[in-house]
């Protein structure tokens, strides 16, 4: 098959770049030898249009509204796996056996605590600190903590203990971050309960009110993690990949995502749909004020939740995520005015060319935090449910960055300088 190439011209001269195909369709102008055959480089701010690597792990098609994890469509792995299904489908490629996930759910019970000396670290955050700086601090500690995660690898199928471990602690290092905020003894995890049971009962059990694990509560946070466990080179996967490229072990460099995820325009924006949501109904209501405010080009407001770098029509997690938290209400009988004032807006943004010409539809963010509060979880822990959902997926990229030397080589954009040029030196007795 011939190999299909660009043609760029400037300065009157001709340089020919190859084409890289996708096995999606789409193709891409293979700019390496550019710098080197011209003196030129490409400026692209927010790399809008630039890719950053080959990636076998999760496809989108921002027009038409698709994810797929591993190939697989987000819905089918939605409607049919366990989320430690899917993060085994991320880490391997694969989704696991019968005997596969035994072994991992073993895993996943035999890696739940975390060092004893550890547990006195919360004792010392500032009260009321972010649920986000605490995880992105444990994560970054779990360095210290167990150096020897970083050299062993017994992988089976592909999964090495240090991503067991790392998958399991995460979620405890979550809970008991939430025990330790609200005053209430630490729950621990316990063998007799699947990944996403154990959460919530950590999040939840107190010794003087028993907490039963509700059935609907744990296939919502299945699903939700599900949807959130990967989405190929967003903000928070991006730095991951970039802080692995320096040659950075496993747990800076999700430390580095969870605070990139942190972010209100990225993974922050669950929290501040539901500050949003609040706003407008303690307001009396007044959706025209603030799709007035949102589409003003003079007032930085925004309609977070609406919105997406890439999905240029509704995102397909929100779609699912909605009908999952209609579910989830019905179910456990919560009549929550923050759904309906969320389908209100929606409406109204729908029928507004402001946001219809620009592409503005729900993403992610929009529906996930009224599911959240409807199980119980906090508003400021919002986030960090998106971390542990994502955890996989940063995992299987840091994993692909370090697989390859062409991925793995270190992360160094380049820049169009425009500073003063070369300025004499004064000294200071003469300025
Ligand atoms: C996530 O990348 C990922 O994959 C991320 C994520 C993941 O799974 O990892 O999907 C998770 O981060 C979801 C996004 C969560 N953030 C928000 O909901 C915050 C609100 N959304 C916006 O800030 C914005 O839409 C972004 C940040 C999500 C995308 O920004 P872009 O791609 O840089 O788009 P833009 O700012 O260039 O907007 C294009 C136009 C602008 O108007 P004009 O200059 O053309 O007049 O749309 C407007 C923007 O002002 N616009 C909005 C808007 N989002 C964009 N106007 C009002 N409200 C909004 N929410």
């Amino acid at each position: 098959m011939t190999q299909e190439t660009a043609q760029l011209i400037v300065d009157g001269k001709t340089y020919t770049l190859p084409v890289v195909e996708s096995t999606t369709g789409e193709r891409a102008i293979d700019i390496r030898s550019l710098r080197q055959q011209s003196g030129y480089i490409t400026l692209d701010s927010g790399y809008m249009n630039t890719g950053s690597c080959q990636s076998t792990i999760t496809y989108l098609d921002g027009d038409q509204g698709i994810l797929r994890y591993r190939g697989y469509d987000i819905a089918d792995l939605a409607a049919n796996c366990v989320f430690i299904e899917v993060a085994y489908l991320l880490l391997t490629g694969e989704l696991p056996t019968a005997k596969e996930l035994d072994r991992f759910k073993y895993d996943m019970t035999r890696y739940a605590l975390i060092h004893e000396d550890m547990i006195h670290f919360f004792d010392h955050f500032p009260p009321n600190s972010s649920p986000m700086s605490i995880l992105s601090t444990m994560v970054g500690t779990l360095h210290d903590f167990y150096p020897e995660m970083d050299q062993e690898e017994d992988p089976y199928g592909g999964i090495t203990t240090t991503t067991a471990r790392l998958l399991s602690k995460v979620r405890t290092i979550a809970a008991f971050s939430y025990k330790k905020n609200i005053g209430h003894p630490l729950v621990y995890p316990r063998p007799d309960l699947s990944y996403c049971a154990n959460f919530l009962n950590m999040m939840f059990d107190r010794p003087n009110m028993p907490y039963r694990v509700e059935p609907i509560a744990v296939i919502a946070l299945n699903k939700l993690l599900i949807l959130h466990a990967d989405h190929e080179q967003n903000c928070s996967t991006s730095t991951v990949r970039l802080v692995g490229s320096a040659g950075v072990g496993l747990y800076p460099c999700i430390s580095a995502g969870v605070n990139a995820l942190w972010g209100p325009s990225h993974g922050g924006a669950n929290v501040a749909v539901m500050r949003m949501l609040e706003t407008i109904r303690r307001d009396g209501r007044d959706y025209d004020k603030y799709i007035a405010k949102a589409k003003d080009p003079n007032d930085p407001y925004r309609l977070t939740g609406f919105g997406h770098r890439v999905y240029k029509t509704y995102d397909p997690r929100a779609k699912l995520i909605k009908e999952i938290c209609t579910a989830v209400l019905d179910t456990l009988q919560v009549d929550d005015p923050l759904l309906e004032i969320a389908q209100e807006l929606e409406y109204r943004v729908s029928q507004d060319d402001y946001f219809v010409s620009r592409n503005l539809y729900p993403n992610v963010d929009f529906y996930s935090g009224i599911i959240y509060r409807a199980l119980g979880i906090p508003t400021n822990m919002f986030t960090v449910m998106f971390a542990l959902g994502r955890l996989p997926g940063w995992i299987a990229h840091w994993q692909e960055m370090n697989s390859d030397k062409d991925s793995s080589r270190i992360g160094r954009p380049r820049q169009v300088y425009r500073g003063l040029v070369n300025r004499p030196f004064v000294r200071l007795e003469d300025r």
